[in-house]
């Protein structure tokens, strides 16, 4: 007997289909003073890969890209988002150097970083904060804007027209 999905369950699937995803955090782009000043904190350099986690419509890995020459990875859950940064990194000329992801950041293979860059909430970075310490290199910088780790004290601190931003480097494993 072949099996035909009932009205219901094709319903379901097409409401599903037409959610937007579950964000954990707002869309809140971070001020260009703030970006720049995020990747001067991190010391990006043309050797870097810049993982933004949460990348909005892709602005600090294409600054990193265009301003250091580094090469860049944006991931953000909201597809809306990934296609505005991918059309902003070709109206910048960088598309050959980053590319951006649509996918949930705790799910993202990470692991090529040497920097990661972070505009998220308290309870987001902490959720987060196994698998940076798990995923990344001993030695990648990691930059959070406005949101620190608790007692995952930072090696730096600086503040940008009145907001925090602070940089961790990943110990070596134990
Ligand atoms: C505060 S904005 C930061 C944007 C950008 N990083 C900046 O600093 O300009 C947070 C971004 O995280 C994205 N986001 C929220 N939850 C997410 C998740 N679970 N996985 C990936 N991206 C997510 C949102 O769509 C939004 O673009």
């Amino acid at each position: 007997m072949r099996f035909l999905p009932s009205a219901g369950i094709l319903l379901l699937a097409s409401y599903a289909a037409a959610q937007p995803p579950r964000l954990d955090v707002p869309y809140v782009p971070s001020p260009n003073a703030v970006v720049d000043g995020m990747l001067k904190l991190a010391k990006v350099t043309s050797s870097d890969v810049v993982f933004d986690l949460g990348c909005g419509d892709g602005r600090i890995v294409i600054s990193a890209a265009k301003d250091y020459g580094s090469k860049g990875v944006g991931v953000d859950i909201n597809p809306d988002r990934v296609q505005e940064a991918r059309a902003n990194a070709k109206k910048a000329g960088v598309e050959d150097r980053v590319r951006f992801e649509e996918n949930d950041l705790f799910k993202a293979d990470i692991r090529n970083a040497t920097v990661v860059t972070l505009y998220l909430l308290p309870d987001v970075n902490m959720r987060l904060r196994p698998k940076l310490l798990h995923d990344l290199k001993p030695g990648t910088r990691v930059v959070s804007h406005s949101f620190d780790m608790d007692d995952w004290k930072p090696d730096e601190e600086a503040v940008i027209d009145g907001r925090h931003i602070y940089l961790w480097t990943v110990p070596a494993k134990k």
